[in-house]
């Protein structure tokens, strides 16, 4: 009798650990980028002293396989899900799901659009990023000269961020491209619409059409050759390139490095990835965009407690995603270069010293 008790109180006490609820649902797009890592590390970090129980998953660039996720996750009766969509559109079936099951979706990073299911975005903010490749490009253009080759390079079109940042960059480059500074070289719709200093989401997808990267390295390399290739030899010597992230301009990077008429090159980059943090060091970008993930994930779990907690996590904006204006608490960036990267990134404590060689 003893026995039996004890065995089913051990089966309960398993079978309770085992299949214990999950309260808090993270979902990210794919493990192939070390962004998502890095999302992923600060996360489990993070959760340590969270309080609360959580399960981190990952889509691996499928939609269909984001759903399932969302799925199973509801079906461990989490409170929370906190979602980055793979496809920002496609990921709307999710939310819906998760909302009719009466939980709460905060959209992490990338916002998830064209439905009323998303109740919170945390974000960076996302047209400061492109604004700062922009601007960066601008401060290395000699003053007063005109027809300096451009290059500009987005995101993948299924994810909103990639127009935000577009936004952004066209919002210190356009004026420029208008004035004749520079020659966009690799986009003729870029050119026709120079004289617009706010594009359609629409115009904006037709340039995004033609220099999207669909934020994989391959893709990235083959356009950057094949632009190279179409270039006449004047279209190169000095280049300025607006890269989308660090992933891509490490390709768009070694391209252009590869080509014996690009004599100098100035390139763009977001997310502060150790290896795009050597290639600063290195002279082979020339600048990124740190995005401290770890602020985002604190706004995200603190959102998620906020919830459970019943109340609503604060709010310093509105991001409209084509069906409603989303509350949202954009994070503030910081542009990395040569100059800064010992203090932004190292003293900060965002990467270790040990990770790098060359850094003074
Ligand atoms: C993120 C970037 C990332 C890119 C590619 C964007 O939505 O904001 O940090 O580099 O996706 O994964």
């Amino acid at each position: 009798m003893k026995r039996t008790l004890f065995i089913a109180l051990l089966f309960t006490v398993v079978a309770g650990f085992v299949f214990a609820d999950t309260q808090v649902g993270i979902v990210l797009p794919t493990k192939d980028e070390p962004r998502w890592i890095q999302d992923q590390t600060r996360f489990l970090d993070a959760l340590k002293s969270a309080g609360f129980s959580a399960k981190v998953l990952f889509s691996q660039g499928d939609s269909a396989k984001e759903k399932a996720n969302v799925e199973a996750l509801i079906s461990e009766k989490i409170k929370v899900l906190i979602i980055c969509p793979q496809d920002g559109t496609a990921a709307a079936a999710a939310a819906d799901l998760a909302h009719k099951a009466g939980v709460k979706v905060i959209s992490y990073d990338r916002l998830i659009r064209d439905t009323t299911s998303v109740d919170y975005y945390v974000t960076f903010d996302s047209f400061m990023v492109g604004k700062a490749w922009g601007d960066y490009l601008n401060s290395k253009v000699p003053a007063g000269s005109k027809g300096n080759n451009l290059y500009l390079y987005a995101g993948a079109a299924s994810d909103n961020n990639a127009f935000i940042f577009f936004e952004g960059a066209w919002s210190a480059l356009q004026p420029k491209i208008a004035d004749g500074t520079y020659i966009v070289r690799n986009s003729d719709k870029a050119v026709a619409l120079k004289n617009k200093a706010k594009l359609t989401r629409d115009e904006e997808a037709q340039i995004i059409g033609q220099v999207t990267t669909n934020w994989n390295f391959n893709d990235a390399k083959n356009k950057a050759e094949a632009n190279l290739t179409a270039a006449p030899k004047e279209a190169k010597g000095t280049v300025y390139i607006c890269a989308p992230n660090d992933g891509t301009a490490r390709a768009i990077a070694d391209a252009f490095a590869a080509d014996k008429d690009v004599k100098t090159y100035y390139i763009t980059g977001q997310d502060a990835e150790i290896a795009s943090i050597q290639y600063i060091i290195d002279g082979k970008q020339s600048m990124t965009v740190l995005k401290d993930v770890r602020t985002l994930v604190n706004d995200a779990i603190n959102a998620a407690v906020a919830y459970m907690k019943g109340q609503t996590p604060p709010v310093t904006s509105y991001y409209n995603n084509g069906k409603k204006d989303v509350p949202a608490k954009p994070t503030a960036i910081v542009t990395v270069t040569k100059d800064n990267v010992k203090k932004e990134i190292v003293d900060s404590g965002y990467w270790p010293a040990d990770k790098f060689t060359g850094l003074k």
